[in-house]
């Protein structure tokens, strides 16, 4: 599929952006990327850092023509797809923190924030938005950021653009038979989670309970061991250890 990239110097949020094209009536494969953003956006209402310059913060308009079950199959497209890419840039492993968090080196470079607008039934479009950190910012990460954020590369470099095409070029590849999830392998491969003892968090991001992960079904769902025996987890978040 062919996309269409337009650059800004400083938004508020790319995915917003993203929406309001989307709205007016913007094709599939727009695609919005800033320098910086204002007020990005993460999972469970939280916010993104985005400083000026050291990374890439994107947002991907898309009208799938299939049923929003499907929804989870974007994000974890766009997982793989950035997990990859990466890997080619860096030369190192990268792993996926289900649903949708990349890490290198132990710690996150990269967070997924999907958003759909429904029309009855059908997803009438959804906004894949994407934020990688690629190099330090030059006042560091906020204290709370400090042991869990991490960036592709210890100083300036020129890899921008080839870490945007290289996510965009291999999620469309993936976008093209999402339903076949010809990317479900890769992303088990990568789990950082499976074997581990996490802790499942409640919305406000509080550990409720200790489980343990046994693997990730075929809808990308979370299969925990409690102690009453195994079950699914298909949404929500989990933390290793309040480090991750
Ligand atoms: C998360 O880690 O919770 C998800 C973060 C998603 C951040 C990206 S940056 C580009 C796009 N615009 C936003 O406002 N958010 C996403």
């Amino acid at each position: 599929m062919d996309y269409t990239v337009t650059a800004y110097d400083s938004v508020d949020s790319t995915n917003r952006i993203a929406k309001d094209r989307a709205l007016a009536g913007a094709a599939e494969g727009t695609v919005i990327v800033a320098d910086r953003q204002e007020q990005g956006r993460g999972r469970f209402g939280r916010s993104f850092f985005s400083p000026l310059g050291t990374g890439l913060y994107m947002s991907v308009i898309l009208r799938p023509a299939f049923s929003p079950d499907c929804a989870l199959y974007i994000t974890t497209a766009a997982a793989v797809a950035v997990a990859e890419t990466v890997e080619e840039l860096t030369d190192e492993s990268a792993q996926i923190k289900w649903v949708n968090d990349v890490y290198l080196r132990g710690k996150k470079v990269c967070g997924i924030l999907t958003e759909g607008a429904m029309d009855g039934d059908a997803l009438h479009f959804a906004v894949l938005g994407i934020g990688v950190n690629l190099t330090p910012p030059p006042e560091g990460f906020p204290a709370e950021l400090r042991n869990k954020a991490g960036t592709l590369f210890d100083r300036p470099c020129d890899k921008r653009e080839a870490l945007l095409h290289g996510i965009l070029r291999r999620f469309f590849q993936y976008y093209d038979h999402l339903a076949e999830k010809p990317f479900l392998d890769d992303y088990r491969r990568r789990s950082l989670l499976v074997g581990k003892q996490v802790q499942v968090l409640s919305p406000d991001g509080l550990p409720t309970e200790t489980v343990t992960v046994q693997g990730i079904d075929d809808n990308f769902s979370l299969i925990v061991q409690d102690e009453h025996g195994p079950r699914i987890l298909s949404s929500g978040e989990v933390s290793i250890g309040g480090l991750f």
